[in-house]
């Protein structure tokens, strides 16, 4: 069983934790916060033995075997790093870094000091993603044309908020744009029969906002094996999460492509260890039939849980297919490109 420490107490890392109740893989041991009443909220709902406030003191604990970093982005890269070097293993949140130089970094530190370390992109380990590559794989659309992808909504503009506030890596290409992104990498390499592909060409446009932030941005992605992706995102629109695949024989729609199977996502307290977790479904519409077939996959945990077993899973290969270090790379060097092109500069 892994002993975790959870760095920074914010909404995601309260989510993370109830995820890691339903699993025997690990345990939450310590939390680290630079805000006691985050902390106490953490210690308790749930019981976490060990409280620290400064980040360092993570690091110090011996018998902690595996980080979770939940910081605002800025933060990542340079605490993974020490982690890395203190011989601990690593779940960073996305986006890994604010860029790909500081993930390759990050990438160099793992791989020097010998741990693990995979971006915290949960929605890769739901099972979803296996059905849906393997659909793809068994020709249910025939070739893959054109992907559309995602993730959209809307948070009131506040210029001191993490979504907004330029210093703090505000904006949705780093907030959410890199899911959109993964994915349709993801579905791209899955027609080639490869783990990803990396868009040879990449077009965006957007809207900055007064903090100099992206709050709506799109971009158009070629692969070389001709597939076109769209991708979108947005903080200030609610502009709805999908994923759909054009194929020559049909479409493959994903109506829950990010947040599948995750009452914990949402809850306020801890969930009963009794939660039974939501199946997700993908629609499949066959050019050769009038009905759409469902395609449904259970779940017997938490996403956020199944992201947490993906990490126990996989700790001795010191990276997951999940999320492997080059898909990482990859993605960053996307949501570069992205960036340049909408003009926003971090
Ligand atoms: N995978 C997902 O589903 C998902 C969802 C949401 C967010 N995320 C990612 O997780 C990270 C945290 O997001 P969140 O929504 O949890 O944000 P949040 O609630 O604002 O928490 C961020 C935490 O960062 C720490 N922090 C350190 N320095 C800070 C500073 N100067 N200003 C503000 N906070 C600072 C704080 O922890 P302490 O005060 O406790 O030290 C704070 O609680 C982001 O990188 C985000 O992209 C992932």
């Amino acid at each position: 069983m892994l002993n975790w420490g959870v760095m920074g107490a914010g909404g995601i890392a309260y989510v993370f934790c109830n995820g890691m109740r339903f699993t025997d893989s690990g345990q939450i041991l310590a939390v680290a916060s630079r805000t006691q009443s985050k902390m106490d909220r953490f210690v308790n709902d749930y019981g976490i033995p060990r409280q620290y406030n400064d980040y360092a003191d993570l690091l110090t604990d011996n018998e902690i075997d595996a980080i979770y970093i939940a910081t605002i982005h800025p933060l990542h890269a340079e605490w993974a790093i020490k982690c890395a070097e203190a011989g601990k293993h690593l779940l960073v949140e996305k986006p890994i870094s604010m860029n790909r130089a500081e993930a390759a970094a990050m990438v160099d530190a793992a791989r020097e000091n010998d741990v693990f370390l995979m971006e915290a992109f949960m929605y890769r380990c739901h099972p979803q993603i296996t059905k849906m590559v393997e659909l793809i794989q068994d020709g249910a659309i025939g070739e893959v044309q054109v992907i559309r992808a995602t993730f959209g909504y809307r948070s009131g503009f506040n210029p001191q908020s993490r979504i907004y506030n330029h210093e703090m890596g505000g904006g949705g290409i780093l907030d959410i744009g890199g899911y959109t992104a993964s994915m349709a990498r993801k579905i791209a390499g899955a027609a080639a029969n490869k783990p990803f592909l990396d868009p040879i060409s990449v077009k965006g446009n957007g809207k900055i906002g007064p903090t100099g932030v992206d709050h709506i941005a799109a971009a158009t992605l070629k692969f070389e094996n001709d597939i076109i992706a769209e991708i979108i995102c947005a903080v200030e629109c609610s502009y709805g999460s999908s994923v759909i695949i054009y194929g020559t024989d049909g479409t493959l729609t994903i109506p829950n492509p990010w947040l599948p199977s995750s009452p914990c996502r949402g809850a306020k307290t801890p969930l009963p260890l009794d939660t039974t977790f939501p199946a997700t479904q993908l629609i499949v519409q066959s050019s050769e039939s009038r009905e759409p077939t469902e395609v449904t996959i259970t779940a017997d945990r938490d996403l956020f849980t199944y992201e947490a077993d993906t990490v126990a899973a996989h700790i001795a290969d010191r990276q997951a297919p999940a999320m492997s270090w080059d898909d990482t790379l990859g993605n960053m060097q996307l949501l570069d490109a992205w960036l340049a092109e909408v003009g926003v500069v971090h």
